[in-house]
């Protein structure tokens, strides 16, 4: 697995010459993130020896590398997830070589339920921690101890001196943000009503199908993370009504633009 990082790595280097400082990760409906981004390069994924190929409606499937608040970053539009049939390992590749590429910092985001009541549509919630018993553990298998060690700590998957620069940047552009603990599942299949009450009475806040493998992988070697959910559906409905993909990409969209403005001034702060 070493080799095929580095292979896939020295292939980006070959095309792009920049050094990216940041990595970011857009999840669902988020993908005009990348309109906020003065694009140097873009580089599909089936371009990229080793890399899987995303095949979700809403993730485009490419890296984009360019400046960002005027510093180089490389943003992952279009991400993997295990419910798409790859391994947890395979999920995590791009992160790997993301950080070999020279990423000091990994923003990540994504589109979750709500199952906390205090939680609505369009609401923005900073992952304050994870519960990640739902979905299989990327670092499963051999490790290799050039990436990180055998144990990894998890106390603080997510960087506290980053949340308190997006809570102070919020505060300061009259954004509410609300802080909660996400929990991962495989997916495909939205919560069942049973479900749902069970991820709120485990201690989540918000359900969703990424995030947590990447979150792993970064802090296996290292690299802080500040993560991001967009509340797109609550799971506990008074009205039993159905959670949709097309309902989960609008709500999405509809709060980008705070999305975006918070983590414009994070990577202008990092
Ligand atoms: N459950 C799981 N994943 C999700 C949801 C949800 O309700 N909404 C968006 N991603």
């Amino acid at each position: 697995m070493m080799e095929k990082i580095k292979e896939a790595a020295d292939h980006i280097k070959s095309i792009y010459g920049g050094q990216p400082g940041v990595g970011i990760v857009l999840g669902s409906g988020l993908g005009s993130f990348t309109n906020e981004i003065n694009i140097e390069k873009e580089i599909p994924y089936a371009d990229i020896p080793h890399f899987p190929i995303s095949t979700v409606a809403g993730h485009s499937g490419k890296l984009i590398f360019g400046e960002l608040s005027g510093k180089k970053i490389v943003a992952m539009a279009g991400r993997f997830h295990y419910y798409e049939g790859y391994t947890a390992q395979q999920i995590v590749f791009p992160i790997r070589v993301m950080k070999f590429l020279g990423i000091q910092t990994l923003l990540l985001s994504n589109a979750a339920g709500g199952v906390n009541t205090s939680l609505k549509v369009g609401d923005l919630m900073i992952i304050t921690d994870h519960i990640s018993q739902l979905a299989p553990n990327p670092l499963i298998g051999k490790n290799y101890p050039e990436l990180g060690p055998r144990f990894p700590d998890m106390s603080e998957p997510y960087k506290k001196d980053l949340i308190n620069k997006v809570k102070a940047i919020a505060a300061q552009k009259g954004i509410k943000v609300k802080e909660g603990i996400y929990v991962v599942v495989t997916g495909p299949t939205f919560e069942t009503l049973a479900e749902y009450k069970m991820i709120l009475a485990m201690g989540g806040d918000a359900v969703g199908m990424s995030t947590v493998p990447e979150a792993i992988t970064a802090v296996h070697m290292g690299l802080p993370v500040f993560a991001m959910s967009v509340i797109t559906d609550v799971g506990i409905r008074e009205d039993h009504t159905a959670v949709t993909h097309e309902e989960v990409l609008q709500a999405a969209k509809a709060a980008e633009p705070n999305f975006a403005a918070l983590f414009i001034e994070l990577v202008a702060q990092l």
